[in-house]
């Protein structure tokens, strides 16, 4: 830990641990004790940590062919681009491979910059939704509706014609959920009228706003919004980075409100650890790309692709968004009885094994409890649990862990988040 911070930019503040081994649900640290790992990475390894069947295909491919770059064909990245066609909804068809999140996130947003001027307009504008996380470069930094991410990078942070929109927030809200989405997707056609010329490239949105606090938009928000983007002919981009691959109990978070989008970024749980991230479009959209306006060195490299082929078999052949869904339901009911108990919860909410628990110096006020929030994660990685921070006020712990994680395991992390809670406040 000296060495890191002695020679690597220290961008983020690590969690004091050096983690050196992982299977299924369970990571390993130098030391070698262990943890439940209720993050996985970062909503990465769905399938669980070292999944013999990943690492057997990568050895695989890597002992055959490592690389030759974009400018030529291989197996493994066509096939992968065929599947992601056959699984994503409505008509996605053509996809671009890259390397992470926020890599997607920008062809996605220069797809449609293109798709634009195909059609004669400029496509000046892009609307992006308040405690929304896209990314920390470029036009991802200033899609991502959070300041924190932003300051000391001045127009770095502001790319050209992004406008917010608030969030479908309806703990947060006055209003009763139903009213709330509406509400939050009227803003959206307000936002387009006031603060825009009417020329807008997307709309882009995470289905539910994973780093802003576990955020899940009320269903009213899907009915009002799809009707404001159709009417006005804007490109719908869903951001599913975080919320793909089983994460939500459905493969993609769309599918809860039956959503087709006209393009979707994905990474995280595509490829299990392996980097790599796509953009996938429509014909309607894609047609407009020419040779010469996107590459990429490593997209489509064959490690990866072949690694994220086979992981999403895995996730089929294991019935992993079946446990997912299974899974989140038992911490889902568990946490929901343990805010009765305890007013340090202002709220539980969750779709499949992506679960926010907000923490509130009272229920009334709604104050964030902070601080609280990073001693109760800091506890928990002390007895051995790891989990996520998020939300726009850092008081929301984040469960996400690999798919596959089991009964027992659930139980023995709700048992210790309770005991975090109670060693918290006394
Ligand atoms: C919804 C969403 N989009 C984009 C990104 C950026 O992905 P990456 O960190 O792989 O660049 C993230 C990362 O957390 C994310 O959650």
């Amino acid at each position: 830990m000296k060495k890191d911070k002695e020679f690597y930019i220290q961008g983020y503040e690590r969690v004091p641990v050096v983690f050196t081994e992982g299977k299924g649900a369970v990571l390993k640290d130098i030391d070698g004790k262990e943890y439940i790992d209720c993050f996985a990475g970062i909503a990465v390894t769905n399938v669980g940590h070292a999944h013999e069947r990943l690492v057997n295909v990568a050895k695989e491919q890597m002992s055959k062919l490592i690389h030759t770059s974009g400018r030529f064909f291989n197996v493994p990245q066509t096939l992968l681009v065929e599947k992601l066609a056959k699984i994503t909804p409505g008509d996605l068809k053509y996809t671009y491979l890259c390397n992470s999140g926020t890599e997607a996130v920008e062809n996605a947003i220069k797809l449609v910059k293109k798709y634009a001027y195909s059609q004669g307009k400029a496509g000046a504008a892009l609307i992006a939704l308040e405690c929304s996380f896209h990314g920390r470069l470029g036009y991802s930094l200033t899609l991502t509706g959070q300041a924190k991410y932003k300051k000391g990078f001045s127009t770095y942070a502001n790319a050209p014609g992004v406008v917010h929109a608030p969030a479908p927030y309806p703990y947060r809200s006055k209003l009763s959920e139903e009213e709330c989405g509406i509400e939050a997707a009227l803003a959206v056609e307000t936002t387009i009228e006031r603060h825009t010329a009417g020329d807008v490239a997307a709309f882009i949105m995470e289905p539910i706003l994973g780093e802003g606090g576990i955020i899940i938009p009320p269903d009213s928000y899907f009915k009002t919004l799809v009707g404001i983007l159709k009417e006005r002919d804007i490109p719908f981009i869903l951001d599913e980075v975080q919320t793909g691959f089983g994460r939500t109990g459905k493969l993609f978070a769309s599918e809860h409100w039956a959503l087709t989008p006209d393009l979707m970024t994905l990474a995280k749980g595509l490829g299990g650890g392996i980097p790599i991230g796509a953009a996938i479009a429509t014909s309607r959209i894609a047609d407009c790309v020419e040779s010469g306006d996107f590459f990429s060195t490593y997209g489509g490299n064959p490690v990866c692709s072949a690694v994220a082929l086979e992981n999403i078999s895995i996730i089929y052949d294991e019935k992993l968004i079946d446990n997912s869904a299974k899974k989140g339901k038992i911490f889902l009911e568990g946490l929901i009885e343990m805010k009765e108990k305890k007013p340090i919860i202002g709220d539980v909410r969750g779709k499949g094994l992506m679960i926010g628990i907000e923490l509130v110096k009272d229920q009334q006020s709604k104050t964030p409890a902070s601080d609280e929030a990073k001693k109760i994660v800091t506890f928990l990685k002390n007895e051995g649990v790891i989990i996520g921070l998020g939300g726009i006020f850092g008081n929301v712990l984040r469960l996400q862990p690999p798919l596959c994680i089991n009964e027992e395991q659930v139980v023995n992390v709700l048992e210790k988040i309770e005991k975090g809670i109670n060693n918290k406040i006394d």
